[in-house]
């Protein structure tokens, strides 16, 4: 492989797409884009979803003020709706544009996309500020998965029955399953 140096200007990462469903402070529901997302673990069974906003977006002032947020993922055919969501700031106005199904979280007061084949519901447990962004790390306190699944662990989820759109700059869709741990180095 012959590599090239250049300025650390890029900030290429595979990233996984979700739109964020928070509560406006009138009550209302907002919706918007964020592809800075992760997981990391915490002691116990429990994992904390990772996710960073800048500047001062609705969402975010939401996220701060509430400390809940649903994260809805997104499959290529809520293109469209996630540009639309990615467009437009919510204070220039109601995101009504478009006509898109809304519930609320089964364990969370959060607004949800009904589109979404997985959700998250979850609770702000700490946030680290980095110059005009801060990452939440954040309490999964309910997933809401596709019907069509139904993993044996952790491990067995069919991301191309998701179909994700994944975004670094461009938005892209997955290619194939390639196999699990194990199928190409076997420990002796
Ligand atoms: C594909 C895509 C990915 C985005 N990812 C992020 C992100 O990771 N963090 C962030 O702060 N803003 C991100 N944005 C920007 C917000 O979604 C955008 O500013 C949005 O209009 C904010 O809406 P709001 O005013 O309702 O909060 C992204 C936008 C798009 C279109």
């Amino acid at each position: 492989m012959k590599r090239k140096s250049v300025a650390p200007i890029y900030s290429m990462c595979v990233q996984p797409s979700f739109i964020i469903g928070t509560k406006n402070e009138d009550g209302t529901d907002n919706f918007a884009p964020i592809t800075w997302v992760s997981v990391t673990h915490e002691e116990g069974d429990g994992y904390l979803l990772v996710i960073s906003m800048f500047g001062s977006k609705r969402t975010k002032q939401n996220v701060i003020r509430t400390g809940i947020f649903s994260a809805n993922l997104v499959s290529t055919d809520m293109l469209p709706l996630m540009d639309y969501f990615g467009s437009k700031h919510a204070k220039d106005g109601k995101k009504n544009d478009m006509e898109y199904g809304v519930s609320r979280g089964a364990v969370l007061d959060v607004p949800t996309l009904d589109e979404s084949p997985w959700v998250y519901e979850c609770e702000v447990a700490r946030s680290v500020k980095t110059g005009d962004s801060t990452t939440f790390f954040c309490h999964i306190k309910n997933i809401q998965m596709d019907e069509r699944l139904s993993p044996k662990d952790t491990f067995d989820i069919d991301l191309t029955l998701l179909d994700p759109v994944i975004y670094s700059g461009k938005y892209h869709s997955l290619g194939k399953i390639l196999g699990e741990i194990g199928d190409f180095h076997k420990a002796d």
